[in-house]
């Protein structure tokens, strides 16, 4: 085939890019208070890779407005969200945090997502799934709420997303979704690898069922603590006489104070659970003792914060204007590589986009 003497800029190939670095991202619905679960499960990793390379994280109030019909009180939970994860140490100085619906990008980008999703690959996704099986009604937004999320990642060109094991399936969608949109248009997203949580990943409630909103076994990160000490000790726990020797990895009062203790503690109440001759009360205030130790830190960053509402806005807003940048850049890459973007043809080569870049999952 004879060559094009003067090649425009659409057909030629994107210059080799370097490697991408490590960008992190995630986030979190503002449904409620959080509680021990969502901070093992979720927050403290967010906190622990905040250092790892570049951050995002964002309080995904898009996503909860398919559950939250109140608008005060979804404006309620996303302030109080930010607050929380600040106390947790979540740093502004290392993480981008914003709020989801203050980077209007990514809805567009959840468009042209759309365009290239199978209705097969958003019935097969579990939230959806489930309403449908239980005969509960679903509205679209639930329906699409894996395209929304997949938009969230790859607007920022993410490279790892640490998430719990419920939402390793949308990230399998993002990545599906990446990866025809690149097929169809060229070398436009970047693929995520997701990052399950060690450790915590099921933390147990009150009542020994995972702990979760949903089932009313929680105990919060910032609750009152007279009221958190009376949960305590109401946790269930089984009936065997207190002389019996236990086995402490059977036990989901034991898991609870494994959490919370200095590492030391927890081995001399593992011994003493398998020596018998101890009650549950003991372990429960036990419990009560170390969990207002291990979150004490995080109750004093809460009260100062929360008497100074500005400088959560000031977090938000410096933050919402760091991820509209780069979420814009990725926005107009989208754009042009589709054909929205009139006069401007082309698959600009973007900096340090290649995480997985063809290696679909
Ligand atoms: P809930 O079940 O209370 O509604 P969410 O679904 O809002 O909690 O949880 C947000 C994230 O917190 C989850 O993706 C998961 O990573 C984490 N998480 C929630 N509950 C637990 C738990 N009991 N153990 C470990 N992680 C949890
Ligand atoms: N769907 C996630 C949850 O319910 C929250 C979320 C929205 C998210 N967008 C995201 C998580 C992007 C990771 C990446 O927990």
């Amino acid at each position: 085939m004879k060559a094009s003497p003067m090649p425009s800029e659409g057909n030629t190939p994107p210059a080799p890019r370097p490697p991408a670095p490590t960008r992190v991202l995630s986030g979190i619905q503002p449904t409620g208070r959080f509680h021990w679960g969502n901070y093992f499960g979720a927050i403290r990793q967010y906190i622990d890779l905040q250092t790892a390379g570049e951050a995002y994280y964002f309080i995904a109030d898009l996503h909860a407005l398919t559950t939250v019909r109140e608008p005060d009180r979804l404006r309620a939970l996303v302030h109080d969200a930010a607050v929380d994860l600040v106390s947790l140490g979540l740093d502004p100085d290392h993480a981008t945090l914003f709020v989801q619906s203050d980077v209007p990008e990514v809805t567009e980008l959840t468009w042209l997502l759309m365009t290239v999703t199978p209705m097969g690959l958003l019935e097969r996704c579990h939230a959806y799934k489930d309403k449908k099986i239980r005969g509960l009604p679903a509205d679209a937004g639930l329906f699409t709420y894996p395209v929304l999320m997949s938009a969230d990642i790859l607007a920022y060109d993410a490279t790892v997303v640490p998430v719990g094991e419920d939402q390793v399936q949308h990230i399998e969608v993002c990545r599906d979704l990446a990866g025809t949109f690149n097929h169809l248009y060229g070398d436009v997203f970047t693929l995520p690898k997701p990052r399950l949580v060690e450790g915590g990943g099921r933390v147990p409630g009150t009542d020994g069922q995972k702990m979760s909103k949903s089932y009313d076994n929680t105990l919060d990160v910032f609750e009152d603590p007279a009221a958190q000490k009376k949960k305590i000790m109401r946790i269930t726990t089984d009936s065997r006489p207190m002389e019996e020797p236990k086995n402490p990895d059977d036990d989901h009062l034991f898991a609870l104070y494994s959490l919370m203790a200095p590492e030391a503690d927890r081995a001399k109440m593992a011994d003493l659970y398998r020596r018998g001759g101890f009650g549950y009360g003991e372990v429960k205030k036990a419990l009560v003792e170390a969990s207002a130790q291990f979150f004490a830190e995080a109750r004093a960053r809460r009260a100062s914060l929360e008497a100074d509402p500005e400088r959560i806005e000031a977090i938000l807003t410096a933050g919402a204007e760091r991820a509209r940048a780069k979420a814009g850049d990725v926005l107009d890459r989208a754009r042009r590589a589709c054909g929205l973007a009139r006069g401007k043809a082309g698959k600009p080569a973007a900096a340090g986009k290649t995480a997985g870049k063809g290696s679909r999952a």
